[in-house]
């Protein structure tokens, strides 16, 4: 252990008695229902991948790999896929909003207007024709779809009022964002 991190587990002890709490308690992970990503990276690109594993390696260092395929497309298609995606969570954290403040039309109209497959192409308009998609690979392209399919679903299920049934299609949103990113870069 360095001195600085000496120091620093020091005192982060000492702060820890004096607030009187005699044992840090590490939160227990639980698996999340409805995302099954699986132990080891599968292929590259079949959608379930998980990106930037740490692979310990025989003298105990972790190596950083990036096991995400490479998707290479024009600047200008990356740079459309960019606004597209800022705008996926921008999205997404309106969504959050509308339903904490229980406003269900709003929150339908964004996840089919900004996520969903009405939102198909927004941006892609500018580049007349080249857009992200057509330089997708296959399953990455799959992948987009089906993330506008389980949105245009959650702005229905959303109004029906049902919490439970509105969580469990909004993960499939989100596990939908999780799947691609685990499977894909563009540089
Ligand atoms: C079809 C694949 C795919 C889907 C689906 C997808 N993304 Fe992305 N997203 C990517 C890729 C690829 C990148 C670029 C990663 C890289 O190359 O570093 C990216 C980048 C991003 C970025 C970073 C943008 C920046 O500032 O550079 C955000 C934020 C993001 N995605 C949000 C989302 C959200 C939220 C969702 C789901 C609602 C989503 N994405 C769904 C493929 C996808």
């Amino acid at each position: 252990m360095s001195k600085q991190a000496l120091m620093m587990s020091a005192l982060s002890g000492a702060l820890l008695l004096a607030s009187g709490l005699a044992v840090a308690v590490e939160p227990e992970r639980t698996p999340q229902r409805g995302v099954t990503l699986p132990d080891a990276p599968p292929a590259r690109g079949d959608g379930t991948g998980r990106g930037g594993t740490i692979t310990p390696t025989a003298d105990g260092q972790a190596a950083l790999e990036d096991h995400r395929q490479l998707a290479t497309m024009p600047e200008k298609a990356r740079a459309i896929m960019r606004i597209d995606m800022q705008d996926h969570l921008v999205a997404l954290n309106e969504i959050f909003g509308y339903l904490a403040e229980n406003n269900l039309a709003a929150a339908s109209e964004t996840a089919e207007k900004r996520l969903g497959n009405s939102s198909m192409g927004r941006h892609a308009m500018m580049a007349r024709g080249q857009g992200p998609g057509r330089f997708m690979p296959e399953t990455m392209r799959q992948l987009g779809w089906g993330m506008h399919d389980v949105a245009s679903e959650f702005a229905l299920v959303v109004k029906s009022g049902d919490a439970a049934r509105t969580y469990t299609a909004l993960q499939k949103v989100t596990s939908g964002c999780v799947a691609c990113h685990m499977s894909f870069r563009t540089r």
